[in-house]
């Protein structure tokens, strides 16, 4: 099969048809995959009746799959396997979750501009989100181009950051949105990790400005001036040009490349159900992300 591509905005974002998801992938169709990623960083592809498992089976076919955040909250979950990512504002019981609960907290941290998992070491590579119950309204989910982002600083600016690292802490949204109640074993459960501000996407060569609210410091800056510095650069990142907004649909299934795109969720009414399922593929040297 061949893989077809509608581009959806001016830099970035295809919606790709053409592929049968829900069967084992082929290589070729791997690679086509994985040049489209490159080329385009976040593939919409519309109606995709997958079960959870076929999901996973297919992010499997990309690499070792990422289980975030788990480590440390270790909750009790309402689906069964650890890969798969309950994006969704319903509790462990199958009920709406309470507005103040856990499960929105997280909800809420995924409504700040991010990279999934760059705390970690290894991050993040893709990222796929499946769209199974939807609100009446909202609850959208907007990416930005970080390699327009890069391409659109100042030249003295894309000088300046050049050899600069940022520091990326996992519970830094948590903090933000005051929940503050982490044991030190929590804290020290994730350690930060430290990532390139000027990065290169090592599938399509192009230059990236890497940011996102975990960072929370520079390295070898004064916090206060570096995190003025990080704030500038992500509101640089995601002004309206680089940002594509996705309306889903029930059957949606959007992958999108988590080193060189930030994304975050849109607000919606937390007392209608929303849910969705995600699968994250770590960037390791064993995934099978390039084109060729
Ligand atoms: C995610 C995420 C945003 C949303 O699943 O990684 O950030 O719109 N989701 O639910
Ligand atoms: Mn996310």
């Amino acid at each position: 099969m061949t893989l077809q591509l509608k581009p959806l905005h001016p830099l970035f974002v295809a919606e790709a048809s053409g592929i049968d998801l829900t069967q084992p992938l082929a290589e070729h169709d791997l690679k086509q995959i994985n040049a489209a990623m490159n080329q385009y960083a976040v593939l919409v592809w519309k109606g995709q009746p997958l079960t959870a498992q076929q999901q996973l089976d297919f992010a499997s076919t990309f690499g070792p799959l990422d289980i975030g955040l788990k480590r440390v909250f270790k909750r009790k979950e309402r689906l069964e396997d650890e890969r798969l990512i309950d994006i969704s504002n319903v509790d462990a019981q199958g009920q709406v979750a309470q507005r103040d609960s856990p499960k929105n907290l997280s909800n809420f941290a995924n409504q700040l501009w991010h990279s999934d998992s760059s705390f970690m070491n290894p991050r993040a590579a893709y990222s796929m989100l499946h769209a199974v119950v939807l609100p009446s309204w909202g609850g959208c989910t907007e990416f930005a181009d970080l390699r327009a982002a890069f391409d659109a600083l100042p030249e003295q600016t894309q000088a300046e950051i050049q050899n600069l690292y940022a520091e990326h802490f996992a519970l830094h949204t948590r903090l933000l949105l005051g929940d503050d109640a982490y044991t030190d074993d929590q804290k020290k459960a994730i350690p930060p990790a430290v990532w390139p501000l000027s990065d290169t996407h090592p599938g399509s060569g192009r230059k990236v400005l890497f940011v996102g609210v975990h960072a929370r410091q520079i390295v070898g800056w004064p916090t206060a001036e570096g995190r003025m510095f990080l704030l500038d650069l992500l509101e640089h990142a995601t002004q309206k040009p680089f940002v594509y907004s996705h309306e889903w649909q029930v059957g949606d299934l959007v992958i999108w490349d988590n080193r060189s795109t930030l994304h975050r969720g849109r607000r919606y009414d937390i007392s209608e159900r929303r849910e969705l399922r995600r699968v994250t593929i770590n960037d390791t040297s064993e995934a099978r992300l390039m084109a060729a």
